[in-house]
């Protein structure tokens, strides 16, 4: 009985070792993302607020919390991040309606809040790095990470434009990325824009879990507090103790 249950599990990992090598059809690149530079984060947020915001929201996040959790004062957050006369408390809301960017696109563009929660840092980070120009889509662009998705390139004036360098088909078979090639150069060279991408993955990590800042902060404080009572209870033994032969 036991061996049966040990096969069977055994066959389940390997059956999922196969749905994970289908998914990841394309080899992800590390994003190394650090919560603690704040400054790559808050290069992030002015990313994201520039480049992205125009269609995505982020539901969960208002600007007053960007302004804590960053270190920003409310006029900074609000005169490089906030393009739509939101206030202060407001949730961080494109101007976008969805039914204009379904038609625009053919998929309103969804929701980031909790985008890397779901696929991930290394996948974000990819994604935003694997645009490359597709005349057979309606929108114009294609992704190695994403195929077919309905989003145009935002950071394509950074990048610079990508164009695919197709392997050789087997008959029958539509022909493969083999690899990205830029082809025209961008604002930034290939090492600078590894890093625009991983800041707004950076940004979008810490979207996904506003609490990390917090709850450091308050871990320091449970910490200074426990050794705090760890010294009054010596001390208090040592009161008890002292008479005590
Ligand atoms: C012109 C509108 C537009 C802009 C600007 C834009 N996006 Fe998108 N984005 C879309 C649309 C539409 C989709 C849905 C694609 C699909 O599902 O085919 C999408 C999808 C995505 C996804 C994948 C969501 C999923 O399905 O898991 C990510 C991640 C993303 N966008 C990040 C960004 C980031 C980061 C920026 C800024 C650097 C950005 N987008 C700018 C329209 C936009």
């Amino acid at each position: 009985m036991n061996k049966r249950i040990f096969a069977g599990a055994a066959l389940l990992v390997l059956l999922s070792g196969q749905v994970l090598a289908q998914e990841g059809a394309a080899t992800l690149y590390e994003a190394h993302v650090n919560l603690h530079d704040i400054a790559s984060v808050q290069r992030g947020a002015r990313v994201f607020f520039n480049y992205c915001a125009g269609c995505h929201s982020l539901e969960y996040m208002r600007y007053e919390r960007i302004s804590q959790d960053l270190g920003l004062s409310e006029k900074q957050v609000l005169d490089n991040f906030d393009f739509n006369g939101a206030k202060f408390g407001d949730h961080a809301i494109s101007s976008m309606p969805a039914a204009d960017a379904t038609k625009w696109f053919g998929k309103a563009p969804p929701d980031l809040s909790l985008e890397v929660r779901t696929k991930g840092e290394n996948w974000v980070y990819s994604y935003l790095k694997s645009f490359y120009l597709d005349p057979s889509r309606p929108v114009g662009w294609n992704n190695t990470v994403f195929p077919n998705a309905s989003m145009p390139d935002p950071l394509w004036s950074l990048q610079g434009v990508q164009t695919a360098v197709y392997a050789a088909a087997k008959p029958g078979e539509d022909a493969k990325v083999e690899k990205l090639e830029i082809n025209q150069p961008g604002l930034e060279t290939p090492e600078q824009f590894d890093r625009t991408a991983r800041d707004v993955t950076a940004f979008l990590t810490y979207v996904a879990e506003p609490n990390t800042y917090e709850r450091e902060r308050l871990g320091l404080w449970v910490l200074m507090y426990l050794v705090a009572f760890s010294l009054l209870a010596v001390f208090l033994k040592r009161e008890y103790w002292k008479d005590i032969h």
